[in-house]
């Protein structure tokens, strides 16, 4: 039976997509049977960061109103084989998906995937309720900002309200990925550290991933930066990759951690 990974943030544009495709490749490498849905319905660009634009033909919607198999819509990762990719459709109607039919989808993608990973869309609207609602653990994204890390101390709190397992008084289990650390300013107190933002949201850290340019060159050429041995970036997610498949890896002090001055007056805030 496979495990749900629902990746979300709170507030958008923080590289929850980013992180989805290169964490299910990063699985995927591990040896691990992988499929990665897009639930950012209307707004779907993980199969361009996955290179895959050209290859959809069927979408979730599709599989869920029965119109397709499952196997027809999934689109293999040609650069693995462990790794599927299940598309989001491109319909305005950000409502479409409807919770028993999500439910029979993901049901039998655990039974076929060891990893299922699930891109939220930003904010708290349909898709990010479904992907809070069936996740088996969450993976929160946050940028090293008080706006990123006030949104999703939100966003946990609804997991907790929200989820399927919660309700069932299980535990989702909640991991924290801080994206677009930039050491330098760190170092000049400019930029929260990661000590610091810990401090604030209280959840396991699985992993810090610095700013890196390569990304932004990896996103137009659908080639995650994860495949890029020269990516500061992509060996943070295969860091990351190898810790969700149970690996003991060390943390890399990639921001040499230091208290920033700005903690006290943020910390106020979340009191
Ligand atoms: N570590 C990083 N270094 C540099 N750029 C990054 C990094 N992570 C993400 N980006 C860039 O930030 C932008 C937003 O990333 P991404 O689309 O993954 O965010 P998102 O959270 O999925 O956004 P949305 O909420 O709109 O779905 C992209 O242009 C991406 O290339
Ligand atoms: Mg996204």
């Amino acid at each position: 039976m496979g495990i749900i990974f629902s990746i979300i943030s709170g507030k958008g544009g923080v590289g929850k997509t980013t992180t989805a495709a290169n964490l299910a490749i990063g699985t995927a490498m591990q040896g691990k049977k992988t499929v990665v849905v897009d639930f950012d319905i209307g707004q779907r660009n993980l199969d361009m960061i996955l290179g895959l634009e050209n290859r959809v033909v069927y979408d979730i919607t599709h599989v869920m109103d029965g119109d397709v198999r499952l196997r027809q819509a999934l689109i293999p990762f040609k650069k693995n084989e462990n790794l599927y990719f299940l598309a989001a459709s491109q319909t305005k109607d950000k409502t479409v998906l409807n919770k028993e039919k999500v439910e029979k989808v993901l049901s039998e993608l655990k039974k076929e995937f060891e990893y299922i990973f699930i891109d939220a869309p930003a904010g708290i609207e349909s898709g990010f309720e479904h992907a809070v609602y069936f996740a088996d653990a969450v993976i929160v994204v946050v940028n090293p900002e008080v706006s990123s890390i006030r949104d999703s101390d939100r966003a946990i709190g609804i997991v907790d309200a929200k989820s399927k397992k919660s309700q069932e008084g299980k535990r989702v289990a909640k991991y924290l990925i801080i994206n677009r650390i930039n050491p330098d300013l760190v170092q000049k107190g400019e930029m929260l550290s990661s000590e610091d933002i810990l401090d604030i949201l209280e959840i396991d850290l699985l992993g810090k991933v610095p700013e890196d340019q390569i990304i932004i060159e990896a996103s137009n050429t659908g080639h995650p930066v994860i495949l890029n041995e020269k990516s500061e970036a992509g060996r943070a997610f295969k860091r990351i990759s190898r810790r969700l498949c149970g690996e003991e890896v060390p943390f890399v002090d990639i921001e040499s951690v230091k208290h920033s001055g700005l903690l006290k007056s943020i910390k106020k805030m979340f009191q």
